[in-house]
């Protein structure tokens, strides 16, 4: 069984949300589909059959944070999952990896399934082993993971039509396993289309997506949803 994320970002609309709705309520796959749109339209996926997921939460309950999501909240208003650290929460509202473990703590004790992202920045390239060792420290101290996800995404991947090999994402992707265990699921995110779908989900270790721009494409989206069924390895 893969997992298959559609990461919106701050896209998409109302129209979108419905059609996507109608469309993809039609799917019936062994895969974990989840849909992460803006948190304005997450109340718009109540009828959703699928999952629904937030694209950041804060490590508050509540409080004085005017602008910001509560996890609970969220909770609330049917997530189940939600993205946390993804490279645009870290380079452009600077978050750092203390933030984002606070925030994941919050976010479980909510039992919001965490998808915590992680992944090099294009100078980091040939040094991915230290930033992502680096990232992932607060996980690896005798924390239980329980159910949550990660999602290696290379920052230079992500809106730039650039993958890396699949012997690049292998080795990558043996690495990160070896830090975390066999159980927390890992999803590859950058660039995903239906084009380069099938060959990354044959990669050894790939659990699924997380699909930014192509999600937005209701019949992309359905594509790679379908090659998810087909590797259920
Ligand atoms: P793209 O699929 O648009 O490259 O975005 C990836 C991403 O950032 C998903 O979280």
């Amino acid at each position: 069984m893969k997992i298959i994320v559609a990461n919106w970002k701050m896209n998409g609309g109302v129209d979108l949300a419905d059609e996507f709705i109608e469309e993809i309520n039609t799917i019936t796959s062994p895969n974990t589909i989840v849909v992460c749109p803006p948190a304005v339209l997450i109340s718009r996926f109540g009828n959703f059959s699928h999952r629904v997921g937030a694209q950041n939460c804060f490590c508050e309950e509540n409080g004085a944070f005017t602008g910001e999501n509560s996890p609970k909240l969220l909770k609330e208003a049917g997530c189940k999952y939600v993205i946390l650290g993804h490279s645009e929460r870290r380079s452009i509202f600077c978050e750092d990896d203390e933030l984002i473990f606070k925030k994941w703590k919050a976010a479980v004790a909510q039992d919001l399934i965490p998808i915590v992202c992680i992944g090099e920045k294009i100078e980091d390239r040939d040094n991915w082993k230290e930033t992502i060792s680096r990232q992932l420290d607060f996980f690896l101290d005798d924390c239980p993971l329980g159910d949550t996800i990660f999602a290696y995404e290379p920052v230079w991947s992500i809106g730039t039509g650039l993958i890396p090999t699949e012997e690049k994402i292998e080795t990558i992707f043996a690495f990160i396993k070896e830090l975390l265990g066999d159980e927390a699921p890992l999803l590859y995110g950058g660039s995903v289309t239906s084009e380069n779908a099938q060959r990354i989900l044959a990669c050894q270790n790939v659990d699924g997506f997380l699909v930014g721009g192509a999600s937005l494409k209701i019949d992309e989206f359905k594509k790679i949803v379908a090659f998810g069924a087909v590797f259920n390895h």
